[in-house]
């Protein structure tokens, strides 16, 4: 066969296969990241997405009687037990919903022979690494706070039991559902009481939209991706310019006065560093994700004026 037509019929299998149609299992599809993979997922793919009152993860037996009847190829975890807060104090149920969910459904997915997608994140790292250094796949975790003790734990367990996996570690995630950080800052800001935010200007992160992480995963699974992949937006800011640039982009006119992490009451636990390198998906030409401004300002002008209303509701 002649070159031309060879590498023609190549590409076009290669496409064929990575588009191929597939049955994928989601849970947690309330959530911020399980709403945007259930909408951007089910473009090209037949969905089965229980509620947890269907699929409750931490029972085994309902876990396994769901898959035997749906018998998906891939089962999308984005579950989780997010209140870092709470975490701190309701230890049983942090170990139940992050811990003891995952371990089953990647023990499940060895049994129906499919593939096992999780979503982690970057606070596995102790966020010391000297600015603007980021954190590596293969870095070694140090996880400070008890969400980020049982996120890691959450990964060991998925990395052993899954023969099939791909672990998503983001981080600093908004989107339009659920508590997220554009969310967090509305409510600081419009709050009658508030005369001024204090923003810390040494911590550092990738603001990453929840829609973005969803065509993020939808391109792992298609690639057939395998392993552990960092998934955060391009480029970085301090969260002094985050929040400047929020409050400016939808013209809530409130002083921002910048400060340290040190300075702040409620900052124990919040890292330094948050930046993630997405070097695994970029080495494999699977790298969705754009400069953080740009998403974010493509949410804003989308969501915005339902955001500031439902801020002043609360
Ligand atoms: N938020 C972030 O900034 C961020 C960053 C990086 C990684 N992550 C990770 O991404 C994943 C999703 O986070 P998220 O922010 O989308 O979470 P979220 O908005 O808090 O949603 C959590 C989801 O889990 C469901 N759920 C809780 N317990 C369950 C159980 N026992 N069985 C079945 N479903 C259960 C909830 O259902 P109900 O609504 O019915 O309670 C909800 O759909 C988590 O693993 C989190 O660690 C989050």
């Amino acid at each position: 066969m002649a070159m031309g037509y060879r590498v023609l019929l190549i590409t076009a299998t290669s496409w064929c296969l990575k588009r191929k149609r597939m049955k994928i299992f989601i849970v947690g599809k309330t959530g911020m990241v399980g709403s945007e993979c259930r909408k951007v997922l089910s473009r090209d793919h037949e969905l089965i997405c229980p509620g947890k009152k269907e699929v409750n993860i931490i029972s085994w037996d309902g876990v396994i009687e769901s898959l035997t009847e749906s018998s998906p190829d891939v089962i999308l975890n984005c579950v989780g037990f997010t209140d870092m807060k709470a975490c701190e104090t309701e230890e049983f149920d942090v170990r139940k919903i992050n811990i003891e969910g995952p371990r089953n459904l990647a023990q499940a997915s060895a049994r129906f022979g499919c593939k096992m997608v999780h979503v982690s994140c970057g606070h596995i790292f102790d966020g010391q690494k000297p600015m603007p250094q980021p954190y590596f796949e293969d870095d070694s975790p140090n996880p400070v706070s008890a969400y980020a003790k049982s996120k890691l734990e959450s990964e060991t367990a998925v990395r052993g039991n899954s023969p099939d996996y791909i672990i998503v570690r983001s981080m600093c995630l908004y989107g339009a559902t659920g508590k997220n950080l554009v969310k967090s800052v509305l409510a600081q800001a419009l709050r009658k009481s508030t005369k001024v935010l204090r923003v810390p200007v040494d911590q550092y992160g990738a603001p990453t939209w929840s829609y973005r992480l969803a065509l993020q995963i939808k391109e792992l699974i298609e690639s057939n991706g395998k392993g552990t992949y960092h998934a955060t937006a391009a480029g970085h800011c301090s969260r002094f310019e985050f929040v400047s640039h929020v409050l400016k982009a939808l013209n809530i006119n409130i002083p921002v006065e910048p400060c340290s992490l040190k300075d702040l009451k409620d900052a124990a636990g919040w890292s330094p560093n948050c930046l993630l390198e997405n070097r695994l998906a970029k080495k494999q030409g699977i790298d969705v994700m754009v400069d953080w401004k740009t998403d974010l300002d493509r949410f804003l002008n989308m969501s915005g004026d339902d955001l500031i209303k439902e801020a002043r509701r609360r």
